[in-house]
């Protein structure tokens, strides 16, 4: 919800095609994309995924409003999905979907809220 590693400073991310440089993220978190609930929607033309538990660990058909299948999750390929962009089918995510950079411990944490995103 904040953007902000556990040393209070932001966390980066680098974009798909936008080549290896570092972007601080200012002002950007998940909930900013995907609500503070998780549940993702629509912008413009985009699709942005539920990343609820719920919907994370369970197997998504290439139906509306998602374009292709994908396996269901599980912790590591939802922190290769966070940190590289790459969903647990193995394709790339679309490049408006940031490619964290996090500590371990920050990952660990991140995919600690995750699982409780959904269950309140
Ligand atoms: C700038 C908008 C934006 C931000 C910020 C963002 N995401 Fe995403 N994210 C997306 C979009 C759009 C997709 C869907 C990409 C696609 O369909 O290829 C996505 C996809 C995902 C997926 C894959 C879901 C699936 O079903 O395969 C996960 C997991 C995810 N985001 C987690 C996160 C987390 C965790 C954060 C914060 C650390 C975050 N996102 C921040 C836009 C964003």
């Amino acid at each position: 919800m904040t953007g902000r590693g556990a040393s209070d400073q932001p966390v980066s991310y680098r974009l798909l095609g936008a080549g290896d440089g570092l972007l601080p993220a200012k002002g950007v978190f998940c909930a900013t994309c995907h609500g503070p609930d998780g549940k993702g929607g629509r912008a413009d033309d985009i699709v942005i995924a539920d990343i609820t538990h719920v919907t994370l660990t369970r197997p998504l058909p290439a139906s509306p409003p998602w374009f292709r299948e994908r396996d269901p999750y599980t912790d590591a390929t939802l922190a290769r999905a966070i940190t590289q962009g790459v969903d647990s089918s193995g394709h790339q995510l679309d490049a408006s979907m940031p490619r964290w950079v996090l500590s371990p411990s920050e990952l660990r944490d991140l995919l600690a809220y995750l699982k409780r995103l959904g269950h309140q």
